[in-house]
């Protein structure tokens, strides 16, 4: 459904993403693992076109969408949530959500409040707040729920767990995998939290230096014991 690559990224003259080629089927959840710096944010930000310069394809369901800019990119089915969530601080929950309408695809209607709070019943509880008034753990589900009302065929989340307590973590996960089972919604998600991203993906691909050095499911993964040293190890 999401064909990218062979890519390449550059800010001024480094290179950061080198001959990087990933594909998500339709409804697929797939992880982008590697350690800080490695390029994860720069691939995620040269898929929607948010800042990198790009060298290569991008396809989505066929459709050679490189050249677009990022919004046009997020009404053909791309629902981005960048690593820091960008919550509007002085709109409230429901005000927040209803901005991600501004990215719903041409060809069918936007979801609406009453089922995003079907998804995410927090929300509906905290539908009045105001997004400086959220715990962080709660301006990442708004900040999911808000690139999830364009009704996205592929969610593309940076780094969901960075800074978040580990029961918030397995909470994020649950609520994550409880929407996709009931939406088939595709998942692209860059981490470093690797139980997290088992728990909502099915395959992997690990990053280092900007180059992907594995590829596979995570019994793959689990079947060659040195990766998670080489490429994540605290
Ligand atoms: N806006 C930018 N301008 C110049 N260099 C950048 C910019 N953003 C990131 N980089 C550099 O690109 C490399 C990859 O960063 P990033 O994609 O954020 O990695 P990750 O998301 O895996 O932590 C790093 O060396 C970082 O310093
Ligand atoms: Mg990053």
């Amino acid at each position: 459904m999401l064909d990218v690559g062979p890519l390449d990224a550059f800010y001024g003259d480094s290179h950061i993403v080198q001959n990087v080629s990933i594909t998500i089927g339709d409804g697929e959840g797939v992880a982008i693992l590697g350690r800080n710096g490695v390029g994860k944010s720069t691939l995620f930000k040269s898929i929607m076109n948010g800042g990198p310069r790009v060298d290569g394809p991008i396809r989505l369901r066929g459709e050679d969408i490189t050249g677009l800019p990022s919004f046009a990119r997020a009404r053909r089915g791309l629902g981005f949530v960048p690593e820091d969530r960008r919550i509007y601080p002085h709109l409230t929950v429901a005000e927040n959500i209803a901005m991600g309408g501004h990215a719903a695809r041409a060809d069918r209607p936007p979801y609406t409040l009453e089922d995003i709070f079907g998804f995410f019943p927090l929300l509906r509880d905290l539908q009045t707040r105001r997004g400086f008034e959220l715990s962080g753990g709660q301006q990442q589900l708004l900040a999911i729920a808000r690139a999830i009302y364009g009704r996205p065929d592929c969610l593309l989340l940076d780094e969901p767990t960075e800074g978040l307590a580990p029961v918030i973590v397995e909470d994020l996960a649950r609520q994550i995998n409880a929407f996709r089972a009931a939406n088939g919604t595709a998942c692209l998600i860059a981490e470093q939290n690797v139980r997290f991203a088992r728990t909502c993906t099915e395959r992997l691909y690990l990053i280092d230096s900007g180059v992907i050095v594995f590829s596979g499911t995570w019994a793959e993964f689990d079947a060659q014991a040195d990766l998670q040293q080489r490429y994540l190890a605290v």
